[in-house]
C-alpha cells in the first residue's frame, strides 16, 4: 500500500501549503448522498471534486474563463469513506501558451479519536484559458 510520509500527521488541521508547494484549493466532507453500493465514496464524486480544486489556480493565472480538456491520470489509492475529510492541494506543473496543466492530491482525514491522514487520490488535469466564443486564448503573461 501507497502511504506518503504525511505532511498532515500531526496537526488535524491541515497545512495551506505543502512541503513540494502545492496549495490547499479546498476541504470537503463527502455526504451520505455520495456513497456507492459498497458504502465506500462514488468515484465519480471524487473525480468531479478534483475537476473543481484543479480549477482553482488555473482560474487565476487565466485570469477568466478556463474549461478542462484533459485528465492525464487519476489514481484512487485508497477508498474514501463517509465520516472523511478530504484535503484538495494543487500545484502547477506546466503552463503552456493557451494550457496549464496542474497536479491534484488529496489526502483524507479519518478517526479524530485516533487521527490518521492517508493520501486517496491524485490526478493530473490540463485547463484551457478560453474567450466569450469558448476559443483558446493566450495565458495572459504575469
Ligand atoms: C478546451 C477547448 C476549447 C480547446 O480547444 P482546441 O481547439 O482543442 O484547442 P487546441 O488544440 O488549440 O489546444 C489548446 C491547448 O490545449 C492543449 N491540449 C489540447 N488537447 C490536450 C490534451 N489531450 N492533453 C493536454 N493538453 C491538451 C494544447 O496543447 C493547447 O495548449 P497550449 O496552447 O498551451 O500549447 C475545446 O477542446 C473544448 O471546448 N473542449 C471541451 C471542454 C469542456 O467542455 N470541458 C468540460 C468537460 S465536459
Amino acid at each position: 500500500m501507497d502511504t506518503p510520509p504525511s505532511p498532515l500527521q500531526q496537526p488535524a488541521m491541515a497545512p495551506a501549503v505543502l512541503a513540494d508547494g502545492a496549495q490547499l484549493v479546498l476541504r470537503v466532507m463527502p455526504l451520505p448522498a455520495d456513497v456507492n453500493a459498497n458504502g465506500d465514496i462514488f468515484g465519480g464524486w471524487i473525480m468531479a471534486q478534483v475537476d473543481l480544486a484543479g480549477a482553482v489556480l488555473p482560474s487565476r493565472l487565466a485570469r477568466g474563463r478556463i474549461a478542462t480538456v484533459a485528465v492525464k491520470e487519476f489514481v484512487f489509492k485508497q477508498p474514501v469513506s463517509l465520516g472523511d475529510l478530504l484535503s484538495f492541494y494543487a500545484r502547477i506543473t506546466r503552463i503552456g501558451r493557451t494550457s496549464i496543466s496542474v497536479r491534484v492530491e488529496v489526502y483524507a482525514e479519518r478517526n479524530p479519536a485516533q487521527l490518521q491522514v492517508v493520501k486517496v487520490t491524485e490526478a493530473d488535469l490540463t485547463y484551457v484559458a478560453i474567450d466569450d466564443q469558448g476559443q483558446p486564448r493566450p495565458v495572459p503573461s504575469a
